[in-house]
C-alpha cells in the first residue's frame, strides 16, 4: 500500500502549499539540517518504525523527514486537534510518510487518528504532551511490545511519565527533551513569547500597548509571555502559586498579586501554567467586560471552559478563532481558540529558528535513546550534556561566530582548590 492509500488526511491536492511552507522553515533550520545530512550517511533508524506526535506544522513536518533520511519508516499524527494543517499533511505524505491527522477532528476521531499512528507497533517514539503514553500505557498496550523507547517534547508531557516512572508503570525509557537547556531556554522562553502575541495579535487584530496583560505562570513560557507582552507596551501582572518565582518577576519589572485581583484589572489574560482551571468562576464574574483570554499551556484546561459556559446565556463566534461568551449580567468575555494553545491553534507555533533547536534536540535524542535503551531501562532521562552542547555550537556555527576556549592554566585553576590565591 502506498502511503497515500495508509494515510487518514483532508485533502492530498493541498500539497503544493504544504510543500512551500516545508521549504521555507527548511531553509531557516540549519542545524537541522546538519543532523540529517549526518543521518543520511549514518542511517542510525535503518529499519525501524517512528511513530512521530506534535503539533503538525511545517518545522515538525521537516522533523519528520530527518528522520526519515536517517533510515526510518515514519508515521506522524497531531498533538492538537487545532494545530493541524492539512497542506503540510498532504505534503508529507507525497514525502512517503504515513500521516493520521486532520485539522479540527472530533475529539473521539482526534483520539482515533492517534490511536492509528500506533497500530504499526513502532520501535521508536516522539511525544508531545504524552498522549501516545497515555494510548501505550492504558488502552492499547499492546501496540508497545517493539518499543525500544522515546523523546517527549513538552514540560506536561514529562510531569506525566514522571508520574508514570514514581508509580513504577513506565513500560519504556524516555528522554525529557524538554529539560535539555537548548530547548526550555530558547523554545519555551523565546519561541512562545514571540508566538503567542503573534498569535493574540493576529486573531484579535487590537492594541496591545497601553492594556493590561496578566500572565498566569512564571514558568519558562510565563517570562516569554510577560517580556514580549512588556516590549509591546503593556502594563504586566504576574500571578503565580511559587513564592520564588512570584520573587523574580517583581525583580524583573512585573506587578504581581493573586488571580482574584489581577481578574478585576486584566485585558488581556494570557494562561500559562500547566495546570487546570486557574482562571475559573470566581474569576470571570469579576472580570472586565470585553476581557480576553487565552492559553498557552499545553492543555484545554487552564480557563474552565465549563465554569464560563455557566455563567454565559449564549456563545458566538465573532471572528475565527474568537468566541464571545455573553455572560448574564450582560458582559462579554472573549476565549481565543477554544483556549487551546493560542500560538499553535491561532498562528504557525514558534518560529522557525528557534524549533531548529529544539527539534534537533528530538532527533539526537532519538538516536541517544535508540543505542542507550537497555542499559537506561524505565526512567525518564535528560539529554546528556554533551549532545545539548552539541546543539548550541551548531547553532553558534550557523550564526556565524565563535566562542572562547579555556587555556590549559584555566583549566587547571578551576580544577584545583589550592591555586585560589
Ligand atoms: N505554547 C507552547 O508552544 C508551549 C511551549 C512549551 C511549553 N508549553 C506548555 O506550557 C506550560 C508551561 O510550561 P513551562 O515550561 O513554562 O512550565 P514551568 O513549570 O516552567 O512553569 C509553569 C509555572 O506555572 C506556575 N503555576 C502552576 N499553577 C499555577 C496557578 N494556579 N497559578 C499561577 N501559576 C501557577 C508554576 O509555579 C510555574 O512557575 C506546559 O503545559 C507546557 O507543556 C507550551
Amino acid at each position: 500500500m502506498s502511503t497515500a492509500e495508509k494515510s487518514i488526511i483532508a485533502d492530498l491536492s493541498l500539497a503544493p502549499e504544504g510543500r512551500l511552507k516545508i521549504d521555507w522553515v527548511q531553509a531557516h533550520m540549519p542545524v537541522l539540517n546538519t543532523i540529517r545530512e549526518q543521518f543520511e550517511k549514518e542511517q542510525p533508524f535503518k529499519g525501524l518504525k517512528v511513530t512521530i506526535a506534535l503539533h503538525l506544522e511545517a518545522k515538525t513536518a521537516y522533523l519528520a523527514k530527518v528522520v526519515k533520511a536517517g533510515g526510518a519508516e515514519v508515521t506522524i499524527t497531531g498533538s492538537n486537534p487545532l494545530s493541524t494543517q492539512d497542506d503540510v499533511c498532504a505534503a508529507l505524505v507525497e514525502d512517503g510518510i504515513t500521516v493520521f491527522a486532520k485539522y479540527n477532528p472530533s475529539p473521539k476521531e482526534f483520539k482515533e487518528l492517534n490511536i492509528k499512528a500506533l497500530e504499526w507497533k513502532p520501535d521508536l517514539i516522539i511525544d508531545d504532551g504524552g498522549d501516545l503514553a497515555t494510548i501505550l500505557h492504558s488502552e492499547h498496550p499492546e501496540f508497545g511490545e517493539n518499543l525500544r523507547g522515546g523523546a517527549e517534547e513538552t514540560t506536561t508531557g514529562i510531569i506525566r511519565l514522571k508520574a508514570m516512572e514514581k508509580d513504577g508503570s513506565l513500560r519504556y525509557p524516555m528522554v525529557a527533551v524538554n529539560d535539555a537547556y537548548c530547548k526550555h531556554l530558547f523554545d519555551n522562553r523565546y519561541g512562545t513569547g514571540q508566538s503567542v502575541w503573534d498569535g493574540i495579535n493576529r486573531t484579535t487584530n487590537l492594541v496591545v500597548a497601553g492594556k493590561t496583560v496578566v500572565v498566569v505562570g512564571y514558568g519558562w513560557c510565563g517570562k516569554g509571555v510577560a517580556m514580549r507582552a512588556k516590549g509591546l507596551g503593556a502594563n504586566v501582572i504576574v500571578t503565580e502559586i511559587d513564592a520564588i518565582k512570584a520573587v523574580e518577576a517583581y525583580m524583573d519589572g512585573f506587578a504581581v498579586m493573586p488571580m482574584i485581583e489581577a481578574a478585576k484589572a486584566g485585558e488581556f489574560f494570557v494562561t500559562v501554567t500547566g495546570n487546570r482551571d486557574v482562571i475559573r468562576g470566581e474569576h470571570y464574574a469579576v472580570m472586565k467586560n470585553g476581557a480576553i483570554i487565552s492559553n498557552a499551556g499545553h492543555f484545554d484546561v487552564e480557563a474552565n471552559k465549563l465554569e464560563l459556559a455557566a455563567l454565559s446565556d449564549s456563545v458566538r463566534t465573532v471572528r475565527r478563532n474568537i468566541e464571545e461568551y455573553k455572560l448574564k449580567d450582560g458582559r462579554s468575555i472573549y476565549l481565543l481558540a477554544e483556549g487551546r494553545l493560542v500560538n499553535l491553534a491561532a498562528g504557525d507555533g514558534h518560529p522557525a529558528e528557534i524549533m531548529d533547536m529544539t527539534f534537533a534536540l528530538q532527533a539526537v535524542a532519538l538516536k541517544y535513546v535508540n543505542e542507550h535503551y537497555q542499559q537506561i531501562g524505565h526512567k525518564v532521562v535528560n539529554v546528556p550534556y554533551e549532545l545539548d552542547e552539541r546543539v548550541a555550537r551548531l547553532k553558534l556555527e550557523s550564526l556565524g561566530f565563535g566562542i572562547d576556549k579555556l587555556t590549559d592554566e584555566q583549566i587547571a585553576y578551576l580544577d584545583s582548590w589550592k591555586e585560589a590565591e
